[in-house]
């Protein structure tokens, strides 16, 4: 028996990255400010103070990082458009530098036989749209609109695969509430209205893919599969909470048309009193999708916290109305993750459960672990525990379609070691090492397993 699990013919296998993560250049070619620039050279926000100025410097070594896919035999590559070097300010004409950069990586990756999937929203908000309320304020859902149709109509005939946003729940939250990505903000209604015209800037932006004729157009969430506890009513209403402000307040307007039955038990008065929900808002948000991109990564358990009512943004912080607890008796990750295949499994399957023929066919468009690599004396890179995460989580998949899910591709996280947020370069998610002295690229071990797994599919 292969040691690869075996997956239907026609299956996308495909590899991931971010235009803040790998790009560099952050002043070149007429790009602005993004919110990440502020919050990186922000003393005290990222771990060792490591911003994205370089990064894995792909603005320049795209050649280089393309013949590497090309090498792997993905299908498929899923990269990010930084709407500040699009729009420097965020809104007026395109800087047309910036497009002609995405054009040349696009023109480049379909000569290497790749299909491109692009993302038009991962993070990098221009700074000049914070500086007017960013998220929390409906305009920034119109510009997006307007940059996407932008860049539909610039790249949408090349591009066969568009999503609109990556993981609005970490732009909404850990942005606006918890304070650990940009912008930093710690509110209460702040998340949640940001959260409100992030679903209204993916319905716009669907507009304009639709407009200029793409061939698929999805959005991409980081669902959770929430744990509890215990079976204790406390830790059981605190499952109830997490996933209201997790997957429903996206899965529950995109999906179903409808805003979470749970939202008032979870958030009381800051979503009862505000003003942001507009009529029409709904059937903007829940326009049919081609595809749900699904990022994958670990499980969260969940304990009842208790809740401060002396200040109204820790009532949408994830740390605070429920706790993330240990996940007992398992491997964790370098970033201190549990690693709990099954739960892959199971988020796909409860999630088909509920939505049934309302849950588009699925692409998972980010799986993967930071890990602890060794370098070898002769250079290579051993990574055993990421050829490990990978192989259970890909069975883990293949259990989930077997089960009924329809899951068309999936998409390793990440190409490259890059500038992982927050947590800065410390952390290694690549299936190629990178060396930040000397931007040398060395497939890992499990670059070359996952090769292998791709060459095995296709024969
Ligand atoms: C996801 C992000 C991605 C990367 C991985 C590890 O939340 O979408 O950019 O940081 O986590």
């Amino acid at each position: 028996m292969s040691e690869f699990p075996a997956f239907p013919p026609g299956f996308v296998f495909g590899a991931a990255t971010a235009s803040y993560q790998i790009e560099g250049a952050a002043q070149e070619d007429g790009r602005g400010p993004s919110i990440w620039d502020t919050y990186s050279h922000t003393p005290g926000r990222t771990d060792g103070g490591d911003t994205g100025d370089v990064a894995c410097d792909h603005y320049h070594r795209y050649p280089e990082d393309i013949a590497l896919l090309r090498d792997l035999g993905v299908e498929s590559y899923r990269f990010s458009i930084a709407w500040p070097r699009i729009q420097p300010d965020g809104s007026g004409p395109a800087n047309q530098k910036g497009l002609d950069f995405y054009s040349r990586l696009v023109d480049s990756l379909l000569e290497a036989g790749i299909e491109p999937a692009a993302t038009l929203y991962h993070w990098d908000l221009p700074q000049a749209l914070e500086d007017r309320g960013g998220w929390r304020v409906r305009e920034t859902a119109e510009r997006f609109g307007e940059y996407a149709s932008i860049v539909a109509e610039h790249l949408g005939d090349r591009v066969p695969r568009w999503i609109t946003l990556n993981e609005p729940w970490c732009s909404a939250f850990l942005g606006y509430s918890v304070g650990r990505h940009a912008p930093g903000a710690k509110e209460g209604t702040g998340a949640l209205a940001a959260a409100h015209h992030l679903l209204v800037g993916h319905g716009l932006a669907m507009n304009a893919l639709r407009a200029a004729g793409v061939r698929e157009a999805g959005i991409t969430l980081n669902l959770d599969r929430n744990v509890p506890a215990t079976e204790s009513d406390a830790d059981l209403a605190a499952v109830v909470r997490a996933d209201t402000q997790h997957n429903l307040v996206w899965t529950e307007p995109i999906l179903a048309g409808r805003y979470p039955a749970t939202d008032e038990e979870t958030w009381g008065e800051l979503i009862t009193a505000q003003d942001f929900r507009r009529e029409g808002d709904l059937e903007l948000i829940s326009q049919p999708l081609d595809f749900l991109g699904i990022n994958y990564y670990r499980p969260i358990v969940v304990a009842a916290a208790p809740y401060r009512e002396a200040d109204p943004a820790l009532r949408v912080a994830t740390d605070n109305r429920y706790t993330e607890t240990e996940y007992p008796g398992v491997r964790r990750t370098a970033m201190g993750w549990p690693v709990v295949p099954e739960s892959f499994t199971d988020l796909l399957t409860a999630l088909k459960r509920t939505y049934g023929d309302a849950l588009p066919p699925v692409h998972i468009t980010e799986n993967g672990s930071a890990e602890f690599d060794t370098v070898g004396p002769d250079g290579a890179v051993r990574d055993a525990d990421r050829v490990s995460y990978l192989q259970s989580h890909l069975t883990a998949l293949k259990a989930a379609m077997d089960a009924g899910v329809d899951v068309r591709g999936y998409y390793v996280w990440s190409l490259l070691d890059n500038f992982e947020w927050a947590l800065g370069y410390a952390k290694r998610f690549g299936i190629i090492r990178v060396d930040y002295d000397t931007q040398e690229r060395t497939p890992k071990d499990s670059y070359r397993w996952y090769q292998q797994l791709i060459a095995a599919h296709r024969s």
